[in-house]
């Protein structure tokens, strides 16, 4: 007991912020793991350092900001004040993928005074959480300052090796590049701004890099970059210096190169560095999320998780169009198909729905302007309330109302955020008049005002005006282009996904997503919150449509069924056609049966570009489902359901991979097999090369269990 105590003490002192030096304060995390150097020079530069189990994470790193307008230099400090503080709260989630999560971090912050001739007020303030360390900088109120304009955020991440990294390149309009991997000093970015078939991009350093940006040391740590609580600011890009293995920021400007106009009291979004010597530690970390603020919304019981199909990879397959006259955007093909946002089509995707139990129905091609669109820079493209002849807008919402399905609307901008603004109310009055409670919006093309980037303060600020607004007439929202995601859906749980990288739609009419993708985007995009990447192709190969083409999707069918594991979004899309679908259902029923909204969540085995293995309970129910995916590799695990509750009998029905199915040759042979489970038994999984598995476990009586074999 006395022991005990004195442990305990022992940790509290060592643990709590001590003053090191006199120029150098550490601040561990509560689990004593992470440490946090902060150092103040002789020149009165504040650096930062990151430790895990005493192994250097971040080396001695730099912060400050340049501001424009007053032109002052924030990076000499005198120190005015020093506060320490902790916390350890638990939150409950409107929806994701844990119903509690734990808040629980050392902060310090520092009150500075610049040295320069114009002494102007910071606090910068660093929290220290037990997987990594999330800090901005704060510009209090003060009479030295008021309006200022930010034109470089100086904040540095110095890498301590050559570390094996999973990248993007840097860009202000566009996240939808396959990622490279390579050490750090064999970055080069100047190839992938090219043939990646993104409409608008706009490369501007071949050293540059976008966040989330995950690495991996050569001694087994593992490093994710990113932001949290991105308002009212651009994003950040990072720039590496080959040399020395440092990053610095690089935000994105607006159209006449300034990053950020800001007023004090202000503050800037929160660079985090998450680090463990766990893969999965890091898809666990709720650090993101915690750097948020709360909800804003009061009453948020009508925003709910659901699975949806649409009238959408018909025309991205080219079966029919967006345009009422036939012709496929953005070519000018002679050939015409129907097109797709028909009112009989869309009674076709309602009934599917209904007796398949799909909460929404997405149209997109039903309103006007799409015969106008692509690529053209223009402003006025689309009005958002205008259906075009063969779309019986009253006609769909009554008979949607009585098959108790929701029609999901589709506002494409064109890029044109102007014109959408001016129409935003009337097109969200709309909406609910037509009974709509959920929006998916998109921003293809360079933005207008001309001039702006997708990632800048002004679409930021866009943003997050469609997050309020929409909340405000009680409509879900879904954003496509849109900036990467920040945590921000728990400051606005109405924002329920995001697509903001490379989704599945490439697979259907570009070289695609190669068969690693989806292993590297939950330790990257997803970090940031969840994304609408649509799965569940079952048709994998575009020949079956028009046997010229070539395009494919990169993995095998019972990969497409686990990613609704691996992928979380509270928004899933059934993204194949109800026929295949219907000529399918055995594979099918997985999608019927797998939640969209989690009690809890655990990542079973994890290494990126590899594999990983997720393991999901229901909320509020006792069934767990299970997705695990690999790259090219064919792999094999050996799962423990110790997580099942031990009391419980369960079915488990696997969805897996046939023997001899390849994502390549033979990507749509698969085998569904039942058997009884508990707690104690571990699962063999046999992954094709591209392959996955989707498990659904759910709880059984002596009875329903009768006549299923005991796995073994
Ligand atoms: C790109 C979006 O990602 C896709 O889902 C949508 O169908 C098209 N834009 C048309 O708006
Ligand atoms: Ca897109």
């Amino acid at each position: 007991m006395r022991l005990k105590t004195l442990l305990a003490l022992l940790l509290a002192l060592t643990a709590s912020a001590v003053l090191y030096a006199q120029q150098s304060l550490k601040t561990f995390s509560p689990s004593g793991y992470i440490q946090l150097e902060t150092v103040l020079n002789n020149t009165g530069e504040l650096q930062y350092r990151l430790l895990f189990k005493n192994k250097e994470a971040v080396g001695l790193s730099s912060l400050g900001l340049r501001l424009s307008t007053p032109a002052i230099e924030l990076n000499r400090f005198s120190v005015v004040n020093i506060d320490s503080t902790s916390k350890d709260e638990t939150w409950e989630t409107v929806w994701g993928e844990d119903h509690r999560i734990r808040n629980n971090y050392r902060e310090i912050a520092y009150l500075l005074q610049n040295k320069s001739s114009t002494p102007v007020k910071l606090r910068i303030v660093f929290r220290v959480f037990n997987d990594g360390v999330g800090f901005r900088y704060e510009f209090p109120q003060q009479d030295a300052l008021h309006h200022f304009v930010v034109a470089d955020e100086l904040t540095g991440f110095a890498m301590t090796g050559d570390h094996k990294t999973f990248w993007i390149p840097g860009d202000y309009d566009t996240n939808e590049y396959a990622y490279y991997t390579s050490p750090l000093s064999k970055i080069d970015a100047s190839g992938g701004g090219s043939a990646q078939e993104i409409h608008a991009k706009t490369f501007f350093d071949k050293n540059a890099v976008q966040t989330p940006l995950m690495m991996k040391s050569a001694d087994g740590l593992y490093l994710n970059i990113h932001e949290a609580a991105l308002l009212n600011y651009p994003a950040m890009n990072l720039v590496l210096d080959k040399a020395t293995l440092k990053f610095h920021t690089q935000l994105v400007p607006d159209a006449v190169g300034n990053k950020a106009y800001l007023q004090t009291p202000a503050k800037t979004p929160w660079r985090t560095v998450l680090v463990s010597d766990k893969a999965p530690d890091i898809l666990s970390s709720r650090t993101i999320l915690n750097l948020n603020d709360p909800s804003v919304i009061g009453d948020s019981s009508w925003i709910h998780p659901q699975k949806y199909v649409g009238i959408w990879w018909e025309m991205h397959v080219g079966k029919s169009s967006w345009d009422y006259s036939g012709s496929q955007v953005g070519s000018q093909q002679a050939t015409r198909v129907p097109h797709g946002a028909n009112t009989a089509n869309v009674k076709r995707y309602i009934d599917f729905a209904a007796r398949h139990g799909f909460d929404g129905v997405l149209v997109e091609g039903w309103n006007t302007g799409w015969e106008d669109w692509f690529g053209q820079w223009k402003e006025d493209v689309f009005d958002f309330v205008t259906p075009y002849p063969d779309f019986n807008v009253q006609e769909l919402s009554d008979y949607a109302k009585s098959k108790k399905v929701k029609i999901i609307m589709h506002h494409e901008t064109s890029g044109s955020v102007t014109n959408y603004e001016r129409w935003m109310d009337t097109a969200y009055r709309f909406m609910k008049r037509y009974n709509y409670d959920a929006v998916k919006t998109g921003y293809v093309g360079r933005i207008i005002p001309r001039g702006e980037h997708h990632d800048g303060q002004w679409m930021v600020r866009h943003f997050e005006r469609v997050a309020r607004k929409t909340a405000g007439y009680k409509i879900m929202v879904n954003m496509h282009e849109s900036v990467r995601l920040t945590g921000l859906h728990r400051t606005f749980p109405n924002w329920i996904a995001s697509e903001a990288a490379r989704g599945n739609e490439f697979n259907a009419w570009s070289s695609g997503n190669p068969p690693e993708h989806e292993t590297i985007l939950p330790f990257t995009r997803l970090m940031g919150g969840p994304m609408d990447y649509t799965p569940g192709i079952f048709k994998i190969k575009m020949s079956y449509y028009d046997s010229t083409k070539k395009e494919q999707v990169h993995t095998t069918l019972t990969k497409q069924l686990a990613l609704y594991v691996t992928m979380y979004s509270p928004l899933q899309m059934a993204a194949d056609l109800p026929e295949n679908y219907e000529a399918n259902l055995p594979a099918f029923q997985f999608i019927k049966d797998v939640a969209a909204d989690w009690e809890e969540t655990r990542i079973l085995d994890a290494e990126p570009g590899d594999y990983i293995i997720t393991a999901r309970k229901a909320r509020g129910k006792d069934s767990w489902f299970i997705g695990a995916i690999t790259d090219e590799s064919a792999r094999q695990f050996t799962t423990s359901l110790h997580f099942l509750d031990a009391g419980k009998t369960y079915i488990a029905t696997i969805y897996r991979d046939a023997d001899n199915a390849d994502w390549k040759s033979n990507p749509e042979a698969y085998v569904v097999e039942k058997f009884v489970v508990t707690a104690k038994m571990a699962l063999k999984l046999k992954l094709a090369p591209g392959g996955g598995t989707a498990i659904s476990l759910l709880p059984a009586t002596a009875a329903e269990t009768k006549g299923i074999k005991k796995y073994k």
